[in-house]
């Protein structure tokens, strides 16, 4: 059982019972999120490219808990430089960690420091196999044909997806995407948090559905056992 809270975002936290990871955690400047970074704990912090609304709070929240970071190896070998626990992988590459595996996936976009305009490698997609449970989070991405390889190759319970445009997949392509992945459950994330990125998850939803698979919109900071 794994309780998952969403943060707005895409912000989401990862309870196994036993570690307490945290997906790309922007609180801070998240208008959405119901927590303060001095209030999570994490032992693991996971980071899908370093933009600022991903990295967002990770060096307070690594202080805080003494937490390390897996990203790829351009954004970890950067923290590492700047004293912090951090594990580098790259594109396609598994490793098992304490709490389950990681895989990245390839993400359309881009991936840099924007306060020091610095190159940080390429931007990811996460892949987390933790117990009998996978857990897809694309980060920031276009839609690609690849993530039909992604749903084939790895059985995904829940596919968070960025809905919000402009930067990543609307929500038609997400809906596109969701097929792709043949995920059991969709859930959407990356809108709603500036005016640029405000779509309607409902409508998402309702797509969703309507090529027969589960949509879950999930609340801000609620946990969601699945
Ligand atoms: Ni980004
Ligand atoms: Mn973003």
């Amino acid at each position: 059982m794994l309780k998952i809270t969403y943060h707005g975002h895409s912000a989401f936290e990862i309870n196994t019972g036993t570690y307490n990871l945290i997906i790309d955690p922007f609180i801070t400047h998240n208008k959405n999120a119901k927590i303060k970074a001095a209030e999570i704990k994490a032992d693991f912090i996971l980071l899908t490219h370093a933009h600022n609304d991903h990295i967002g709070d990770t060096m307070e929240i690594a202080k805080n808990n003494d937490a390390a970071i897996i990203a790829v190896h351009e954004l970890s070998e950067y923290l590492i430089s700047k004293g912090f626990k951090s594990h580098g992988m790259g594109i396609g590459g598994q490793r098992a960690f304490p709490f389950g595996k990681v895989k990245f996936t390839i993400a359309h976009h881009s991936s840099s420091l924007e306060s020091e305009n610095l190159y940080m490698g390429e931007p990811a997609g996460i892949v987390l196999s933790i117990g009998d449970k996978t857990i897809y989070h694309a980060g920031d991405t276009g839609l690609f044909l690849d993530m039909k390889l992604i749903g084939e190759m790895q059985n995904i319970d829940l596919a968070l997806l960025p809905i919000g445009d402009n930067y990543t997949m609307g929500i038609d392509d997400a809906v596109k995407a969701a097929e792709f992945l043949n995920c059991k459950t969709a859930s959407p994330m990356h809108y709603a948090t500036f005016d640029l990125i405000d779509t309607n998850p409902e409508e998402f939803k309702r797509k969703v559905e309507s090529i027969g698979k589960q949509c879950v919109i999930m609340p801000y900071g609620e946990p969601l056992e699945i």
